[in-house]
Order: C-alpha cells, then sequence, then structure tokens
C-alpha cells in the first residue's frame, strides 16, 4: 500500500482551535484563539465597505478570465500606496511593486520561494517567539532558519538581547520584523527600537522582509506604517508582506501582497519577473475575489473614508477590550501581573500564561487560547470581561 507508512500530524497549533472550540457543549465558552475580530455581539461579520464594494461587483464586474501572475494591476497600485503612503518617492520613481497574492500568507510562501530560488545561500531570522507558521513556511521553502531573541522567558521585550543578536547575523541575510502588533506577543518596537534596528541592518547589509499583517489595529492605518516607510526610505531595497485579512475582514477570501521595494526601476521589473514565475509554479494567478473588493474601495475616496472609520472602530475595541481586562483582573489582584495586556498592540497578547494554565483555562473553563500563553483580545465579549477575568484568576492560584 503508498499510504501505509503515513503517520497523522496534530492539528495546526492555530487553525486546529476551531473545531476544538465549536464541539465544546459549554454554552459560556470563550474563543481567544484564532485571530479573527469579533464585534460586541461576538460576531464576525463583513465590513459596510466590503459589502458594498462586492455588490458593486456584482452588478458590474464584466469578466472573471485570468488576471495574470501580479494580479489586478489596479489593486496593485492601491495596495502601494496604503503602505507606502500616496506620496511615497518610491512611487513617483517607480521603484516600488505590489505583486498579489492568496493572503498574507501566501506573499510569505511567495518570498520563501523567491529567496530559495532566486538568493541562494541566504538565511532567515525570525524573532523568538514569531507566528508558528513563520517558521515551517521559511523551513518548507529549504531555507535556513534562525532566531534572534525577542520576549524573554519574563514575558517582557528584551530589545537590548535582540540587537545583540542582530549584530552577529551572517552578512547578507534576511530579517523577518513584525511591522506592528507583533503575533503572537503584542510588543511592538519603540521609534527609537527601530532606528537602532536599522543602523545595524544598514551595517550588516541584511534584506528586511516587514511582515505587515495588521495595519490599522495597532496605532492606526498610518501610524503603524511608520516602520515600513521609515525602512523604505532608508534601504535601498525591502520585502514586505501585506495581508488584508483582518483589516478588511477579507479573512477566507485570501487576500494580500507581496511588495518589493528595489533601487532602481529595472531591477524591480528584474524581481517581479521572478515572483511571476515562482507565482505561477505555487498558484498560477492569484484568487481575485478580495483582491477586486479592496481595488473597488481603496479607489473610492468615500467608500475608503467609510472602511477606515471601520477600522477604527475596531481597533479601538480592541484598546479599550485591553483596558477592560487589566480593570477586570484588578480586583482580583492582578492588575498588576497582567498590566502588560494594556501595553501590547493589535489582537494579541501574550498573557505569560504558561501551557500547563492555557490547558487548565481550556479543560476546566473553556476558555481557548493558543499555547505560550496566546489569547486573541479581538475575540473577547466585552460584557464577560469579569468571568473570564475569574478564569483567569482560578488558573494563577499555586
Ligand atoms: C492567527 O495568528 O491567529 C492568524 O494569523 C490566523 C492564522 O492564519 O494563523
Amino acid at each position: 500500500m503508498h499510504f501505509s507508512q503515513i503517520q497523522r500530524v496534530p492539528d495546526d497549533p492555530i487553525l486546529g482551535l476551531i473545531q476544538a472550540y465549536a464541539k465544546d457543549p459549554n454554552p459560556n465558552k470563550f474563543d481567544l484563539g484564532v485571530g479573527v475580530y469579533k464585534d460586541a455581539q461576538g460576531l464576525t461579520t463583513i465590513p459596510r465597505a466590503v459589502k458594498i464594494a462586492e455588490q458593486r461587483l456584482v452588478d458590474s464586474q464584466p469578466t472573471k478570465s485570468y488576471i495574470g501572475g501580479h494580479g489586478e494591476p489596479r489593486f496593485g497600485t492601491l495596495i502601494c500606496e496604503l503602505v507606502m503612503g500616496a506620496d511615497s518617492p518610491l512611487i513617483a520613481s517607480k521603484r516600488v511593486g505590489a505583486t498579489q497574492t492568496p493572503g498574507g500568507t501566501g506573499a510569505l510562501r511567495l518570498s520563501a520561494d523567491f529567496i530559495a530560488n532566486c538568493l541562494p545561500g541566504k538565511g532567515i531570522w525570525l524573532s523568538d517567539p514569531t507566528w508558528p507558521i513563520h517558521e515551517t513556511i521559511y523551513a518548507a521553502a529549504g531555507l535556513k532558519v534562525s532566531h534572534y531573541p525577542y520576549v524573554g522567558s519574563d514575558n517582557t521585550l528584551n530589545v537590548p538581547a535582540m540587537l545583540e543578536t542582530l549584530r552577529t547575523i551572517p552578512e547578507g541575510d534576511v530579517v523577518l520584523l513584525h511591522a506592528c502588533c507583533h503575533n503572537p506577543t503584542g510588543f511592538d518596537l519603540s521609534r527609537d527600537d527601530w532606528y537602532a534596528v536599522l543602523e545595524i541592518v544598514k551595517q550588516r547589509n541584511l534584506l528586511p522582509l516587514i511582515d505587515f499583517a495588521y495595519q490599522g489595529f495597532g496605532d492606526g492605518l498610518e501610524e503603524d506604517a511608520w516602520a515600513v516607510r521609515l525602512f523604505a526610505g532608508e534601504l535601498p531595497e525591502l520585502l514586505i508582506t501585506s495581508s488584508c485579512s483582518k483589516n478588511f475582514g477579507l479573512y477566507r477570501e485570501r487576500t494580500g501582497a507581496l511588495l518589493v521595494c528595489a533601487d532602481t526601476t529595472d531591477k524591480l521589473l528584474d524581481v517581479r519577473s521572478q515572483l511571476s514565475a515562482t507565482a505561477r509554479n505555487l498558484w498560477s494567478n492569484p484568487p481575485d475575489h478580495g483582491a477586486a473588493v479592496v481595488a473597488e474601495i481603496l479607489g473610492d475616496p468615500e467608500l475608503k473614508a467609510l472602511w477606515a472609520e471601520e477600522v477604527e472602530e475596531m481597533r479601538s475595541r480592541i484598546a479599550h477590550l485591553r483596558v477592560g481586562l487589566v480593570e477586570a483582573l484588578t480586583p482580583l489582584g492582578l492588575g498588576e501581573r497582567f498590566a502588560h495586556i494594556a501595553v501590547q498592540r493589535g489582537m494579541f497578547s501574550y498573557t505569560g500564561m504558561n501551557d500547563d494554565q492555557v490547558a487548565r483555562l481550556r479543560n476546566e473553563h473553556s476558555v481557548y487560547m493558543v499555547a505560550a500563553g496566546r489569547a486573541n483580545v479581538a475575540g473577547i465579549d466585552a460584557t464577560r470581561l469579569t468571568e473570564l477575568a475569574a478564569a483567569f484568576a482560578a488558573v494563577c492560584e499555586d
């Protein structure tokens, strides 16, 4: 038999929680697992701007014929403007281009195959910890994966240790940085930290790959792009992966882009030719629907304004939930212990719960979170903060 030697692997550490949560009969369960935003009613609704754009597409989209390896050019132009800023000198000088991908994950995979095929010998450096799929994507492409310290066992951001390791990275390697809303920890670099990283990147001639999956969920759509734009302005070459899953609520539509900044237009075209050829072997043409929706929104000032308002609603709700959870923990004597939750940014919080506590939260309180204590704050029901805080307190008792 051909399949007799195939072993079953465990469920995905994040997506596997969707089924586990769904199967739990406890009506008072909490879903703090996979990174999806939930509104005050506990629903992951489709943004109004997306609904309007979708209706327009239904009414007027003329064809579903192939769109080519880089996807829809209008989407590419508009996503470059969203990420780089409409007035970016790189756009004016045609030094940046976007390749449409199936989600941010597709952009990461495309970057992985591009590095493996076109930049042989370069290893990639990931933060420790990082999104678990970063680890598997780059390993699957055959890259040597190494780590720089980021958050230590005391659950604090350790910038000196990070910088010390970055200084030892072999010249020319790739370093993956999280633009904002670090996944899984929620701990972001300060502007001074980014300047320090930039200096080392220049000294060691590193190629930064900035993962930008949560634009608008940290401090705002423009604010969150600050580090990306700093690096783009200071460096001749840069890779950026952008995701529309969270900020456009397009999760299952798989919409994202790999942006490349090169030092000349000619070189950009060389790189883009390789990306298109690489994408051909992965998915041929990218899926269209989500990207067509994004282009419809970003290309219409009124719709874009409505969307920006909706992103701001989500961002501020998450920020309030962070503060609310710490406030709910305070009367239980745990305010200080969990104060970092209000400081972290984006959907996720490294709560500081260990794997044993995560297992107890799930088994004894039906609170579902990812291993190493990652909670999706954006999934919290604001009316049940006291209940959630009580469950946290129950597993924190010695
Ligand atoms: C997460 O980290 O929960 C999200 O980015 C969803 C995913 O694909 O893992």
